[in-house]
């Protein structure tokens, strides 16, 4: 049924079902009826009394509710953005390269921009997709602010977050020194953290999200030397579990990947002979490829819509 927009409001109201909220509004229908309606996140910004719309009844497993959804005149195709953190080499560009094939405006984050992240960009380019490159230590929250703001003024909107950067300083925990423990868990922890929060009023307004949080298989195993990175991984899993719980009634899903052994600078810095061990006890018996994991994050992001909240192992059969 048509409708006409007489006033509205950002203050959210507990509408059925009852798990969310939304944003309301009064309309007044073809009969003169007026009504109260939920407003979705994604319409709000584009509002304007007496704006022209139709009411649509949402059916749900807990009841039912009318929305307004306003007539847009000229939809304008704009692209979605994805900011992929330590996306200058590795994993991370891998990924950057691989949801611009998907359509996706590309901001490249990392601590220099090196050969590898300008060819990336290039790349990107010449295959028609944006692509920007911030400079920002992921474990400083005041420079991840600035980063994010940067973002949503260059392309216009924050929809992906892929939490990749990390680092990792092994030796027995007896070794170890209280700055090398804190270093760690400050960039694989904190930094996932201090991304998350900066980029989520972006995604909550804009009607949803997608953030995929790169974990290890260390979360799951331990590994002996890395009692730093284990912990910041472990706590990288947890951390995917709360935000999923806390984000999913904004249309925000969240996921963590656990990879194994794959062929990157991180693995390349193993000596040989752990490295040929380690690769001895893999079932596929090789190491992964940085494209690889990129297209299970690509898949996570395009098309897991009913997945929220989990850790997927992707390591050839190396955990099982
Ligand atoms: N390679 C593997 O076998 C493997 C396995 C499991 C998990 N991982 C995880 O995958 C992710 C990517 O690893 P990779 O193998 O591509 O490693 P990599 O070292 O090639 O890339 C990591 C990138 O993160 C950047 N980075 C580090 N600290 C940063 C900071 N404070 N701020 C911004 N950027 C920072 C680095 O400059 C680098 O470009 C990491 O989180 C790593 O822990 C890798």
């Amino acid at each position: 049924m048509k409708a006409k927009l007489i006033s509205y409001t950002d203050v959210t109201v507990p509408t059925p079902p009852y798990k969310k909220s939304t944003k309301s509004g009064i309309v007044e229908d073809e009969k003169g009826k007026r009504q109260l309606v939920g407003i979705d996140d994604e319409h709000y910004n584009i509002l304007k009394i007496g704006m022209e719309g139709r009411i649509e009844k949402r059916v749900t497993d807990f009841g039912e509710f009318n929305f307004f959804v306003p007539e847009i005149k000229e939809k304008k195709e704009v692209s979605k953005v994805a900011l992929i953190t330590g996306a200058t080499r590795g994993i991370g560009k891998a990924i950057a390269l691989e949801l611009a094939r998907k359509g996706f405006n590309i901001v490249i984050n990392d601590l220099e921009l090196q050969d590898a992240g300008a060819e990336a960009i290039n790349e990107i380019k010449k295959g028609g997709r944006e692509a920007i490159f911030i400079k920002a230590d992921i474990s400083k929250y005041e420079e991840v602010e600035k980063m994010v703001k940067e973002a949503v003024e260059k392309l216009g909107r924050m929809d992906v977050l892929i939490n990749n950067a990390g680092m990792n300083i092994d030796r027995l925990l007896i070794n170890m020194t209280p700055e090398q423990w804190q270093k760690v868990i400050d960039v694989d922890l904190t930094g996932t953290y201090n991304c998350t929060k900066a980029v989520l009023p972006h995604m909550m307004q804009q009607g949803g999200g997608r953030i995929v949080n790169v974990s290890s298989m260390s979360a799951l195993d331990g590994a002996i030397g890395q009692a730093n990175y284990a912990a910041a991984k472990g706590g990288v899993v947890s951390l995917t579990k709360t935000i999923a719980m806390e984000y999913a009634q904004y249309n925000i899903l969240c996921n963590a990947i656990a990879p194994g052994c794959i062929r990157t600078r991180m693995t390349d810095a193993m000596p040989p002979g752990m490295l040929r061990e380690r690769v001895s006890q893999i079932p596929l018996g090789r190491r992964g490829e940085p494209e690889e994991v990129a297209k299970l994050v690509v898949f996570l992001v395009t098309e897991g819509n009913y997945i929220t909240g989990q850790l997927i192992n992707i390591s050839a059969g190396e955990y099982i």
